[in-house]
């Protein structure tokens, strides 16, 4: 309990939409542990920003979060009044949008926008200088001293993504999500973030949430990892259990589809089948269209989270039965 530095409970997201109503994030529930690095994968479309959103408290119309608990600091998020949580959002959890230039200001210099996070700490200005030139250096921009007085559109988007990453990290966050934080740029550039994240991650200490749909990035950077699918989370575990022994079909496909996993077999495959419409109200299992081990009741009841093993827990039919014990 004690080590959890957040523990996400039964996390419910509506969008509310002239086709019905969006659950968009469906009774998710896992918690992130003091230093661990959290990945949360699945298709496009299946909640994990919305998720990552909901913890934020950045949900907007047509958007409602409509239920559960966000458990930070002794406090439930949820509860926090909209300045108490601007208190927490960068301070206390800091976030990297999938496109830096969406959180950059662009009228503010680099150094000017990480030094003024730093200054609302009552900081004075030659020490968040000095404070910000070390970040920056710390996540490997060259010729600090320069970058200071560039504009964000100065500069590429690697080192956009690595200011963002530095600027988060300045005020020492205990939690950094980062949605996608690399899928907008090229992959050697993608594996030299991903690099840094894992430095920095050791050197500071802040857990962190990822949000990815590469499982190579969850092999190199994750400690545990959750799969998302229509708006539940449907299996969860440490990555090597996970990659060893995936038991939910879901997951099992989305290992086979995903690009990093089949570049040595030179074929991508794909999984069949869309996501269903989240706006209809649906029985049973919602991946049982898609799903090559079907079974009747799959169609009727929908599985809940189970422990199929030490820490590894999955939502299917097929491995409910010996002994397992629901949550
Ligand atoms: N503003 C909105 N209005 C209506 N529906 C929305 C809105 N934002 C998200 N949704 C719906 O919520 C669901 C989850 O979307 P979300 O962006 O969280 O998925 P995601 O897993 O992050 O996908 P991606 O990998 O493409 O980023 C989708 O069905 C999406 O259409
Ligand atoms: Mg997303």
């Amino acid at each position: 309990m004690k080590d959890k530095v957040i523990d996400i409970k039964e996390l419910c997201v509506d969008f509310h939409t002239q086709g019905g109503i969006v659950k968009a994030v469906d009774h998710v529930s896992f918690d992130i542990r003091k230093g661990e690095v959290f990945a949360l994968v699945g298709e496009s479309g299946c909640g994990k920003s919305t998720t990552a959103m909901g913890i934020m408290q950045l949900i907007r119309s047509p958007g409602t979060i409509s239920g559960g608990e966000v458990h930070f600091e002794g406090r439930d998020l949820l509860r926090l009044s909209a300045a108490e949580m601007t208190k927490v959002r960068g301070r206390e959890i800091g976030m990297i949008f999938q496109n830096p230039l969406d959180s950059l200001n662009p009228v503010y210099t680099i150094g000017g926008q990480m030094m003024e996070g730093l200054m609302v700490e009552k900081m004075d200005k030659k020490e968040a200088y000095q404070i910000a030139f070390d970040m920056l250096r710390d996540v490997k921009i060259s010729d600090v001293e320069s970058r200071m007085k560039s504009y964000p559109h100065e500069i590429s988007g690697g080192m956009r993504q690595r200011v963002m990453i530095g600027m988060m990290l300045c005020r020492n966050p205990k939690l950094l999500i980062a949605d996608e934080p690399t899928t907008a740029l090229d992959v050697t550039i993608q594996a030299g973030i991903i690099q840094l994240m894992n430095e920095l991650r050791q050197k500071y200490g802040s857990a962190v949430l990822i949000i990815t749909h590469d499982f190579g990035i969850v092999a190199d950077i994750a400690d545990r990892v959750g799969v998302m699918y229509a708006g539940n989370l449907i299996e969860v575990g440490e990555v090597t259990e996970i990659f060893d022994h995936p038991k939910h079909p879901y997951t099992r496909l989305l290992m086979k589809a995903l690009p990093t996993i089949t570049k040595e077999e030179g074929r991508l495959e794909t999984i069949k089948g869309t996501v269903p419409n989240l706006a209809e109200e649906r029985q049973g299992c919602n991946f049982a269209d898609r799903c090559p081990s079907c079974l009747p009741q799959c169609r009727e009841k929908k599985p809940v989270l189970l422990e199929v093993a030490s820490g590894h827990l999955c939502a299917c039919h097929l491995e409910e039965g010996g002994s397992n014990h629901a949550r």
